[in-house]
């Protein structure tokens, strides 16, 4: 398969994961004779200082000519400590996912079993977990009208959704939940949101057409203490913008590590995969940052185009580098973590040789195989 992929590494430690994932996908084209072009473009507040723009046209001419994308992380401090800066690195990705429309995110979030002793929580409340979060990412408050008064006294954002918004990821939500566990739980503030009504509403109609899927509900409060309380009991996650966006942060502590969390928001033409941790600017260029987000992400991108198998292979590999503790010090547990970077060979050699089984991996990421 050939798939065009435009890469937006973005700030931070952005460049550093995604040069992982890059190689990652490049050892996959070779094992599997596929060709993966990639091409960059900037984004965010490295293209602010080089265009002015945090999505400069070029970028975007790219990524609408892209078959997918690959997005590091946005950010800087320079601007989250200046809330009077009118131009936002985060605007970058915001106006992307809407002119892509890409009104779906999907963040898978498992307990991994190598590294259930690392989470905050207690093991035998996190091990088993396994859920699928469906954000809605081009709707709602994040995309309402906003204002602030003359006096910058008073200021407003408004949260609005329309049938049409709902029910498109509603029925890829209920379509995820027949392949899995077939429960849906759609997270809302219904008690108090009208917004959240008309989510009810139309989420319990649309689940009226798939009958071997339950539905249930919770509101963001209630869901928020739930997902460390018990998190075994969710399946597929629905929510709206800002929820999902808290919330999944929140279910990135089952993981171990938001480090681990990866994520597809898919919709339009192009798919974007992505790393849901943002750009971490304390770690940039330390080649301390955990590349596995960003190594999955890849992965989800190669499901998206069918290519289970090859994504298969590359959760394989990550598996396999949490087994052996070749890690990043987020979860390391060894007292020898390993950098950004030979996280990123070690998964990329087990793509080429894990089908060598006399090999020794620990050896191959320590440079003394014989083969490379
Ligand atoms: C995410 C991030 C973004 C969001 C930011 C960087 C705009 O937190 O993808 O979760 O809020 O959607
Ligand atoms: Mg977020």
């Amino acid at each position: 398969m050939r798939i065009n992929i435009g890469v937006l590494p973005g700030d931070g430690i952005g460049p550093e994961v995604t040069a992982q994932a890059i190689k990652a996908l490049k050892a996959i084209a070779g094992e599997y004779n596929h060709t993966f072009n990639f091409k960059s473009a900037a984004v965010g507040a490295i293209a602010i200082d080089e265009t002015g723009s945090p999505l400069p046209k070029a970028t975007l001419d790219l990524c609408k000519a892209s078959d997918a994308i690959l997005f590091g992380a946005i950010g800087h401090p320079k601007y989250d400590n200046d809330p009077s800066a009118k131009i936002r690195p985060e605007q970058g990705l915001l106006a992307l996912r809407k002119a892509l429309g890409l009104y779906a995110n999907i963040r898978p979030v498992k307990a991994y079993e190598a590294l259930v002793h690392k989470s905050p929580l207690k093991e035998e409340i996190i091990t088993g977990a396994d859920m699928l979060i469906f954000r809605e990412l081009t709707g709602g408050i994040y995309f309402g009208e906003k204002q602030l008064s003359e006096d910058g006294n008073m200021a407003s954002d408004l949260c609005i959704y329309t049938r049409s918004e709902i029910e498109r990821i509603t029925h890829l939500a209920f379509k995820a939940a027949e392949g899995r566990r077939k429960k849906v739980t759609l997270v809302d503030k219904a008690n108090v949101l009208e917004s959240s009504r008309l989510w009810r509403k139309i989420v319990t109609e649309i689940a009226a057409e798939y009958k071997n899927v339950t539905l249930d509900f919770l509101f963001v409060d209630n869901a928020a203490m739930q997902m460390i309380l018990n998190p075994n009991q969710f399946d597929i996650i629905l929510t709206e913008n800002m929820f999902g966006d808290i919330i999944s942060d929140e279910a990135s502590v089952i993981g171990g590590s938001i480090g681990l969390l990866s994520s597809a928001s898919i919709g339009g033409k192009t798919g974007l995969f992505e790393p849901i941790h943002g750009s971490f600017p304390q770690a940039t260029g330390e080649g301390i940052a955990n590349p596995l987000a960003s190594i999955l992400s890849a992965a989800m991108l190669l499901s998206h185009f069918g290519l289970t198998e090859e994504a298969k292979r590359i959760e394989q590999a990550v598996d396999k580098s949490l087994e052996l503790d070749i890690t990043t010090s987020d979860i390391n547990s060894n007292g020898s973590p390993v950098s950004t970077e030979q996280v990123g060979n070690f998964i990329e050699d087990f793509i080429y040789f894990s089908e060598d089984t006399n090999l020794n991996f620990k050896n191959i990421h320590l440079g003394q195989s014989t083969i490379i």
